[in-house]
């Protein structure tokens, strides 16, 4: 492992959307490209220490020198990070679906047959939640991201209490902002020795910036 401010140190961290079955050819999804999540995966290693990414499915080479394990759905991702329970830190920059279609298929739904004009909607778990409110093994630094359109910060301030972790990372998601898919973001990250305004930068420097904090709340 290369040396660093977070030698070793175990990090788990999420990435990508979430695809949600409706039958064996069709998903509810959304557009999280996984540049996010990798390019802070890709930091943390640089930065010395052990990476697992628990990817949604992304069409992204793995980051250099991380563990990957690959899941699609809600239910998959969550319980993949509780197998990898405990780590020092746990980040959650995937976007997972809430919901999730309430039946899944297992034949193609046809037009002929009927078709499909309605999708009942069930509520997937809540992953930063429950690994923020683990009472056994929790880590000792759970990282959010909100990701909104409008009140960013009121909106990251109240997830970030209602979720339980220890910082949030706010982020615009609005039509024409660069974060949900493109090379750059912008972000506040509140917790963090008060809150943290961060210019618009590229997704790898805020990978680098966010390292760099980690190291420094593990008083590395
Ligand atoms: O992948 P990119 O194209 O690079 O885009 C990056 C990003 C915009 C997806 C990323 O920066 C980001 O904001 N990720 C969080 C997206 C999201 O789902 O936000 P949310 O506000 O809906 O969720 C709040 C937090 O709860 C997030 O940490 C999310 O990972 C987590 N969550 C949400 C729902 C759920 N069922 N389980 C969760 O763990």
């Amino acid at each position: 492992a290369p040396g660093g401010p977070l030698r070793g140190k175990r990090i788990v961290i999420t990435a990508g959307p979430t695809h949600e079955p409706l039958d064996p050819v069709r998903f509810i999804g959304n557009r999280s490209s996984g540049k996010q999540g990798y390019a802070i995966a890709a930091a943390c290693r640089r930065a010395g220490a052990e990476v697992t990414v628990v990817s949604g499915p992304v069409s992204l080479p793995a980051p250099s020198g991380c563990e990957m394990v690959r899941v699609e759905t809600a239910r998959q991702m969550l319980a993949a990070c509780e197998e990898l329970m405990p780590s020092d830190v746990f980040i959650a920059c995937a976007a997972v679906a809430d919901y999730r279609p309430a039946l899944e298929t297992k034949h193609k739904v046809k037009k002929e047959r009927g078709g499909l004009t309605a999708i009942d909607l069930i509520e997937n778990p809540d992953i930063l939640r429950e690994i923020a409110s683990r009472s056994a093994n929790r880590p000792g630094l759970v990282i959010g991201f909100a990701a909104e359109t409008d009140d960013v910060l009121g909106h990251a301030e109240s997830k970030m209490k209602r979720k339980g972790c220890d910082w949030i990372v706010a982020n615009d998601v609005s039509p024409g902002r660069p974060a949900m898919g493109g090379d750059q973001n912008e972000v506040t990250v509140l917790g963090f020795e008060g809150d943290k305004t961060l210019p618009l930068m590229s997704k790898d420097a805020l990978g680098d910036m966010l390292a760099a904090m980690i190291g420094r709340a593990l008083g590395g």
